[in-house]
């Protein structure tokens, strides 16, 4: 029970009173509390994206499964995909908390209307793709996701506290995949760089436009639903990726990549927001793929949700009896 919001018939500047003391005081807000429909609204919004973000994500992984180069490998990589399938599920139920049901969320991604991240449109070609995603796109989920175990929204933050303990797992193997190829035969070095070179610049891109372009920084910011800015969360993954790749000998695909040490910050060189969207703008590598691909799986476990639906009903019909 929250404190007193839910259920007084007040004027809603005094619950927008009582709704931003509590951002102030850094209490959750939890389901059946008074909220503004803008919070709900943007809520639901990056939620459901980063739900689908999850679900997507499984598909670039999930094309190595039956490739892995051992059985210990396969082993990793499938907890990791199903993790992936986990986390979609449990933001889902994260983002239905605030009135949209999730069958609808799902619609809006097939139909075009709702994003999911960018990373996930780029092709998975070699094995290292695998390790380098790990690496390095579980890498920045950290660093973007562990803020969200604080924000404001209590089912969001909470759903966010397991999520986070699996992505470290996730970027760990990774990071050994790498390793094992980066310190294995020249072949294997040189499919561990190319990965590196493939992968750094759109895993740069995965936290958001520049903050001058972003368009919810700042009232996300306000609303304590982000606790730091697209740029500020970037620069964090760089200064702490570019010491691990050092330690792979593998080189960042930056020739303008520099220390400055008097920033003690990483300066990288431009990047390219055309690129970055076109693949937001569903003109990426694999975004037809990707998207007919869930359509798909969503049409072929249609007889699946119906069944649970039907199992439910009757189950309640014979509770009720
Ligand atoms: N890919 C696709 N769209 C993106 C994007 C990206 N990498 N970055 C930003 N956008 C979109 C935003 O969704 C927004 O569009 P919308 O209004 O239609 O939703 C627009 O670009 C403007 O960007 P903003 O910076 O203003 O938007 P946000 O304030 O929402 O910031 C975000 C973007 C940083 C991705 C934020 O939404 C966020 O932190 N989301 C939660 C984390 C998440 O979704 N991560 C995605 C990866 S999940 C993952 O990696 C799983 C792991 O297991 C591998």
């Amino acid at each position: 029970m929250s404190d007193g919001i839910e259920g007084r018939p007040e004027p809603d500047d005094a619950r927008q009173q009582c709704f931003e003391s509590r951002l102030d005081r850094a209490l959750k807000i939890e389901p059946p509390d008074w909220m503004p429909d803008a919070y709900r609204k943007t809520l639901t919004r990056q939620i459901s994206q980063h739900a689908h973000s999850e679900i997507v994500g499984m598909l670039p992984e999930g094309n190595w499964i039956t490739r892995a180069p051992s059985l210990h490998r396969k082993l990793i990589l499938l907890a990791k995909v199903q993790d992936e399938a986990g986390h979609g599920l449990y933001l889902y139920s994260a983002a239905e908390s605030l009135g949209t049901p999730r069958d609808e969320l799902v619609a809006a991604l097939h139909a075009g209307k709702a994003k999911y991240s960018s990373i996930f449109n780029y092709p998975t070609l070699t094995w290292a793709d695998v390790g380098a995603i790990g690496w390095l796109v579980d890498g920045a989920a950290i660093i973007n996701q562990i803020p969200i175990t604080r924000c404001s929204y209590g089912p969001y933050a909470r759903a966010m506290v397991r999520i986070c303990k699996e992505e470290s797992f996730h970027q760990r193997q990774g990071f050994d995949i790498m390793w094992t190829l980066a310190h294995g035969t020249p072949p294997q070095r040189a499919m561990a760089q190319d990965a590196l070179d493939r992968w750094w610049w759109p895993s740069v891109m995965m936290f958001g436009p520049p903050d001058a372009a972003s368009v919810h920084n700042e009232q996300s910011l306000r609303w304590k639903i982000k606790l730091f800015t697209n740029d500020e969360l970037r620069q964090k993954f760089i200064d702490q990726t570019v010491p691990q790749a050092e330690r792979l000998r593998l080189t960042i695909p930056d020739p303008q990549l520099r220390w400055n040490e008097e920033t003690q910050h990483y300066e990288i060189g431009p990047v390219d927001w055309d690129e970055f969207y076109r693949v937001v703008g569903g003109d990426g590598p694999c975004n037809r793929e990707r998207l007919s691909a869930r359509v798909d799986a969503w049409n072929d476990g249609a007889w699946v949700r119906d069944a649970a639906a039907e199992h439910a009903r009757k189950r309640a019909g014979s509770e009720a009896a």
